[in-house]
């Protein structure tokens, strides 16, 4: 159910993914070049898209691990009840649900590095449990009797200031110790806007097969003035967006104007866009008659962080927010209906949440981008 991860260090020295010519960003490359060859914990710090992943990355990529797994879990993604089993692993049987016999995180990354991405949303009983593993490098599954020796090395993030938790009792000092062996502080891109033509060179280089855009001076004196606190990952979503409404085109100041203030919605003018940019030889569907659901449902919680923050490798299984079924039996369930709706609302959702760019709204949805563009023809989804 949680996609695992495996990094590709690719041909360039894996620091140097880690696009940036500020000081602090040079400093950074640095930094991870002296880390990396130990097993030290790293504790990655920084605001929400600012690129903690791609240190984490870039640390294991240049480690002695590299050709093992970098695998990648989520805290704050994964409901408490979940987290135990995901992490450590369960047996069958051992909890209602236990179907099958599951490899936690942990055993997954055997000889390779575990990246615990938010850390500072575990819970309480979480700390002391992750606290003992780390303290005693063996895990038991949920209903397990038996000790599974693992060799991990633990990279941590978070986007809140830890301290403060500790003062509050909230996140366990002794836990904090064992994970910040190696603190390391990712700034936001604001502190760094001299990296923006940088980055979005680098990301106009990745819209592969689009006629290119060409930004002007005014456009970068118009991003200049803005804020980007969605930092790296708000501007790598600009440059998608702007590469798929403007291709071929030059962008000036207006146009940058225009794509900043549409962030987080997408408008009808970009769903028409966005649709005429997707070439896709598949006959229209007609949409399935939507009758109103017999249940209420709640609107879809792809993801407990705020929009800007992109849960990338963990997947939440629908089931953790599904509504309580109310079926009596005198009743029948038109249930494909239902579940169109479902598919509908949440299809929605996703585009919203990832500024209306397929491609992460179909990772959000751990769909193929082309799975996902059927599904928006299908529901009429390019009509605003
Ligand atoms: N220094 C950087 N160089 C290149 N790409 C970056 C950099 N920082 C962030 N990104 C990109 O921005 C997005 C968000 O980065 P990520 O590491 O997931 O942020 P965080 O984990 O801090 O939320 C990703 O698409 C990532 O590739
Ligand atoms: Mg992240």
């Amino acid at each position: 159910m949680c996609a695992a991860s495996t990094a590709k260090a690719g041909n360039a020295a894996p620091q140097n993914l880690i696009i940036g010519e500020a000081p602090s960003i040079v400093a950074l490359r640095q930094l991870v070049r002296q880390v990396a060859p130990s097993d030290a914990s790293v504790l990655l710090v920084g605001p929400s898209g600012s690129g903690k992943e791609v240190v984490a990355r870039a640390i294991h990529a240049a480690s002695r691990r590299a050709a093992k797994p970098f695998v990648a879990i989520n805290c704050g993604a994964i409901p408490r009840d979940l987290l135990e089993s995901e992490l450590f692993g369960h047996e069958k049987g051992s909890f209602t649900g236990a179907f099958a016999q599951h490899r936690g995180r942990f055993e997954e990354a055997h000889g390779g590095t575990l990246f615990l991405d938010e850390i500072g949303d575990m819970p309480a009983d979480m700390q002391v449990k992750l606290l003992r593993v780390l303290e005693e490098r063996v895990v038991q599954r949920i209903g397990g009797r038996g000790q599974i020796a693992v060799d991990v090395r633990i990279l941590a993030a978070t986007h809140r200031d830890i301290d403060v938790a500790i003062d509050a009792g909230a996140f366990r000092e002794d836990l904090f110790y064992r994970l910040a062996v190696f603190p390391i502080d990712i700034p936001a891109l604001a502190e760094r806007a001299e990296d923006v033509p940088l980055l979005v060179g680098h990301f106009l280089s990745q819209a592969k097969g689009r006629r290119p855009v060409r930004f002007s001076a005014a456009a970068f004196d118009r991003m200049a003035e803005h804020g980007w606190p969605g930092n790296v990952r708000e501007l790598r979503n600009f440059v998608e967006r702007a590469s798929i409404l403007y291709a071929g085109r030059a962008i000036g100041r207006d146009e940058v104007g225009a794509l900043l203030l549409r962030r987080g919605r997408v408008g009808a003018v970009e769903r028409r866009a966005l649709w005429d940019a997707t070439e896709i030889a598949v006959e229209p569907v007609p949409a399935p008659a939507v009758q109103p659901p017999p249940a209420p449902m709640p609107a879809p919680a792809l993801a407990p962080e705020p929009a800007a923050e992109i849960a990338e490798e963990v997947v939440v299984p629908i089931s953790a927010d599904a509504p309580a079924i109310a079926m009596t039996g005198a009743q029948p369930v038109a249930l494909r209906d239902m579940l169109a709706e479902i598919e509908r609302r949440y299809i929605e959702e996703a585009l919203t949440q990832s500024d209306g760019v397929i491609a992460d709204a179909a990772r959000l949805l751990t769909l193929q981008r082309t799975t996902l563009i059927e599904k928006m023809r299908k529901y009429e989804m390019r009509a605003a």
